[in-house]
């Protein structure tokens, strides 16, 4: 089976249980500073989840394009991906537990023809904060599972949620396949992680809200958020022992292996995942940079690189990879066709740009190796300090360092070198802490203005600057909005005056916000600017500013402008060609 067929399959199973197949979302969170990449299905979905009312009902269903930097160590091994397509199917407040496992087990022994015998499922054990999932142990029991393939675990693997410090949760029951691989050890369970249990899709049933204080509140409605790993599951289907072994990456190998002069599996694995999350990445207009989302996507192009040189790979080879892995997911994701020449370039100014600091990083380590060589006393090892300097700084690889030393027959001091890098592992783990300290669903006062700020800001762009103008990325923090947009040059200071006077004006005239659901026919005809890859038919929320702006857009927004007391525009930049991007805050 092909991954569309997959997903063709898991998305018509859905519709005819009633799901609305619902658009996909960005793979950067729009208007969500609390998270980098959309990681699951769900995310887009918070607000329903909570109990908003969705405009397209109770039962839902779609594909999801998805990236985990969580993962990122395991990468390499059978089973983990950076970037992953996920199948997942939602209940809000609608259907729960039973309905549920009944469906996730048909589609996957029916539809899918998966042996029983082949799955192996844990639910939760219970814990302070929730009891024992004993209905679904039962309802797996019911659908034929033997109780020994049934294991119960505790939070750490049984719950899942929220994805930021507050939000919806729950426990999950996993299916996982069991491969043909022998087990690691006679205590071999799904919740080691030696590869012969496959985890391939987590159902979640949302029943609790985890509030600031810590405390975990039912909530009002009961839902499911499923998620299916659509790579594994081809995987299994097709008989393969790793997710890296299905037909997407057979041609992405084959050019690889033409490229490179030494074998090495792992190192592979890492490059051609890194460059396709890298092609992701690139294809939402995000370029590499220091911040963000940009420095994700630089840690992850030139993590691929270093890998390569593993291979014996020393000349540019990340558009060779990128073409070949459009080739093989240009029918899963036809919006790359619009996009190679963007992403084969941007690719390629990285690798050039990191080839330049390698070679500036070497001659600061050869200054280094100097010094240690004319100060050396015998027992000395070359400071960890140093190494770390050149890794963090001039992205220099440790093992190279390594290499280098060795040659030199100089031992490096890796104790310290790992405890620098401890160090500073912990700085920016504090860092990602405070990034989702906002919590997925940031709906402060300060965010709900500068939310409705960007409408009146995009507009404002369209009138003075021309109706090309169209929004690539918008992200709100309680501080300021960023927003990106389509334009040839840097604005004049005299449009930048110009945009800010029109949103001003707009402040003053106190104009009412307003929403309704209208179907995206409807949407389109009203003149309404926004994104309109979703589905005919499906129904979106548009919000009017008075008779200044109409836009199709999730919300929440302030009810009249004037709340917004006064809009400034602080900063005016490139973010790459044709693409400009505005930094501005309400006082
Ligand atoms: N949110 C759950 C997960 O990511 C189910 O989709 O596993």
């Amino acid at each position: 089976m092909t991954e569309l067929e997959l997903r063709n399959k898991f998305l018509e199973y859905f519709r005819k249980k009633k799901h609305a197949i619902i658009a996909p979302a960005s793979l950067i969170p729009e208007n969500d500073s609390s998270v980098l990449f959309t990681t699951a299905g769900m995310h887009p979905l918070v607000p329903y989840l909570l109990g908003e009312i969705h405009p397209e009902g109770k039962r839902l269903a779609n594909f999801q394009k998805c990236i985990r930097t969580g993962d990122i160590d395991e990468v390499g091994d059978d089973w983990h991906l950076t970037f992953f397509e996920m199948l997942g199917n939602w209940s809000l407040g609608d259907y729960f537990k039973s309905e549920s496992i009944k469906w996730s087990y048909e589609f996957l022994t029916k539809e899918l023809g998966i042996p029983n015998e082949k799955l192996a499922i844990t639910v939760f054990k219970g814990n302070d904060d929730a009891p024992f999932d004993k209905e679904s142990f039962e309802l797996w029991k019911d659908q034929g599972i033997s109780e020994d393939k049934i294991y119960m675990y505790g939070k750490s693997e049984n719950w899942w949620g929220p994805a930021g410090i507050t939000g919806p949760c729950g426990p999950d029951t996993e299916i996982f396949y069991i491969t043909n691989r022998n087990p690691c050890s006679k205590d071999c369970q799904p919740s080691c992680n030696c590869g012969k249990y496959n985890e391939i899709w987590n159902n979640v049933f949302m029943e609790y809200n985890k509030i600031s204080n810590g405390d975990y509140e039912p909530l009002s409605q009961k839902n499911v958020d499923t998620g299916m790993g659509l790579e594994r599951t081809v995987a299994i289907l097709n008989g393969r022992n790793s997710v890296y072994d299905i037909d997407l990456f057979k041609p992405v190998f084959q050019k690889l292996r033409q490229l490179s002069s030494i074998t090495d599996l792992v190192a592979e694995r890492v490059v051609i995942d890194h460059v396709r999350s890298a092609c992701f990445l690139l294809l939402e207009d995000i370029v590499p940079s220091n911040v963000d989302q940009g420095y994700v996507l630089r840690r992850l192009i030139r993590r691929a690189i270093r890998q390569a040189r593993k291979l014996g790979i020393n000349t540019k080879f990340t558009q060779d990879i990128a073409n070949a892995i459009f080739e093989s997911h240009i029918e899963l994701y036809p919006e790359i066709s619009k996009k190679k020449e963007f992403i084969l370039t941007e690719m390629q100014n990285e690798e050039e740009k990191f080839a330049r600091t390698l070679q500036k990083g070497l001659k600061v380590f050869e200054k280094e190796l100097e010094i240690f060589k004319n100060s050396k006393k015998k027992e000395d090892k070359f400071s960890g300090k140093a190494a770390f300097y050149l890794y963090q700084t001039y992205g220099f690889p440790i093992e190279m360092i390594e290499e280098e030393l060795k040659d030199n027959d100089i031992e490096l001091n890796r104790k310290q070198f790992d405890t620098e890098s401890k160090n500073h592992q912990k700085l920016s783990r504090n860092g990602a802490k405070k990034k989702f300290a906002g919590g997925l669903a940031d709906h402060s006062d300060e965010t709900i203005k500068l939310h409705t700020a960007t409408h009146l800001l995009h507009q404002a762009l369209r009138l003075v600057l021309g109706e090309h103008v169209m929004q690539k990325g918008s992200n709100i923090t309680t501080e300021r909005l960023r927003f990106d947009f389509t334009h040839p040059q840097k604005l004049t200071p005299d449009e930048i005056i110009k945009v800010e006077t029109l949103v001003n004006e707009q402040i003053q005239r106190a104009l009412p916000v307003t929403v309704t659901e209208i179907t995206v026919e409807e949407a389109k005809r009203k003149n309404a600017i926004g994104l309109f890859e979703k589905k005919y038919g499906t129904k979106v929320k548009v919000y009017k500013v008075g008779d200044f702006s109409i836009e199709i857009c999730g919300g929440p927004h302030v009810s009249t402008t004037k709340e917004l007391n006064s809009f400034r525009i602080i900063k005016e930049q490139a973010v790459s060609a044709g693409i400009r991007r505005i930094k501005a805050k309400v006082q």
